[in-house]
């Protein structure tokens, strides 16, 4: 069996964090999505993944190499553009071959244990293999409507009128009818090759397509919140280490992790939390569900239920910063030149809540 992670895309919804990186990349608990879900496939014992990989190639080719450092074999597969989740089956037909594979969506991240799914899938004789979650508004997603033996009786594409609550969680596996299926099918109105129409025709075809209901956390890291959302259950999931230092004045609690070369000087951290390797966190106060990745420095500030990048600065700031995600290479402090005012580098899409 193979793995075939799609991180392509454009991230439109992440921007502007994501008009120069990709959005795969962006760390959950000091963990790119990414490598998250390499790790899930791996754990089923999979060792032959595939990427789907569009404008942000290069920057994925540099952080996750050829996969030496998993024991695993990357094959890197190019979409000119993001033509839709089908679209990515069909220009990796000569990766997969006449293989069984599971495909995973490279920015989601999903409570574990799903790797048992995916062993169970490799030895069936299922043509397919979908994961589904209830939830609160189905007409953002994919949503299948299943008749009275549970099978599936038909897949939506962010319906108006939602048929059910389960929505399609990104994770599918297929054997070889799938290629069949993306070729013949057409465009969505949105001009996209939709994966949900691919199962469609699967299911129209007899050929058999599983339903299986998750019933722990799921989350596509799409937009601000969700990223924040998703840290947060990381976070909780995360058995605690402390490598770093941590001074006699400060206060660490049993929830908290330091990496390596990290500094708590004089600062209060409640955790869940992280703090990433060569940070320094000084007088300040770090509050649960944050996660703070290497080489930042916190001075003189509070911040809480945050995700702050590599190499920011966060200094002397007068109010707690909340519910924030935090670039990398950031700037934020109070200036002693006159006059008195804010003085910004926004980039374009930027969001601040002022006081
Ligand atoms: P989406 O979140 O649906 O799309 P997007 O990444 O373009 O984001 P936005 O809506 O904010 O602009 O994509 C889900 C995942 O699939 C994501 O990891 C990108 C990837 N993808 C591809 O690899 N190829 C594609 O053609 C599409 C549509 C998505």
């Amino acid at each position: 069996m193979k793995g075939l992670i799609l991180s392509g895309g454009k991230g439109t919804r992440l921007y502007p964090l994501t008009y120069t990186s990709a959005k795969q990349l962006i760390p959950v608990a000091n963990k790119p999505v990414l490598f998250r879900v390499i790790e899930s496939i791996h754990d089923a014992g999979i060792t032959d993944i595939g990427i789907v990989v569009g404008d942000t190639a290069d920057q994925i080719k540099a952080a996750v190499g050829r996969g030496g450092r998993w024991g695993i074999k990357i094959t890197y597969i190019h979409q000119e553009h993001p033509l839709g989740l089908a679209h990515a089956v069909k220009v990796s037909q000569d990766f997969l071959g006449d293989d069984r594979f599971v495909m995973f969506l490279g920015d989601n991240v999903i409570q574990g244990g799903i790797s048992e799914l995916i062993e169970q899938f490799a030895a069936s004789k299922w043509n397919s293999q979908i994961v589904l979650t209830r939830v609160a508004n189905p007409e953002r997603y994919g949503v299948a409507e299943l008749n009275e033996n549970g099978q599936i009786k038909r897949l939506i594409e962010k319906p108006k009128q939602p048929p059910s609550n389960l929505a399609l969680v990104g994770i599918y596996m297929f054997d070889h009818h799938i290629h069949q299926a993306v070729d013949n099918i057409t465009p969505s109105w949105r001009g996209e090759l939709e994966i949900t129409d691919a199962i469609q025709w699967l299911v129209e075809h007899e050929y058999q397509v599983y339903p299986y209901v998750h019933r722990g956390w799921w989350i596509d890291t799409g937009k601000r919140e969700e990223l924040l959302e998703a840290n947060g259950l990381v976070l909780e999931e995360l058995t605690p280490v402390v490598e770093g230092y941590v001074d006699r004045d400060s206060e660490v609690d049993g929830r908290v992790t330091i990496e390596n070369g990290a500094e708590i000087i004089n600062s209060v951290v409640r955790g869940p939390t992280i703090i990433g390797e060569r940070t320094r966190i000084v007088n300040s106060y770090v509050g649960p569900f944050t996660s703070i990745y290497h080489d930042v420095v916190v001075e003189d500030s509070e911040i809480e239920r945050a995700i702050v990048l590599e190499h920011s600065v966060i200094r002397d700031i007068p109010a707690r910063i909340q519910d924030s995600v935090i670039g990398r290479n950031v700037t934020l402090a109070r200036s002693p030149i006159k006059p008195k005012a804010y003085k910004m580098a926004l980039g374009d899409h930027s969001q601040v809540g002022i006081l």
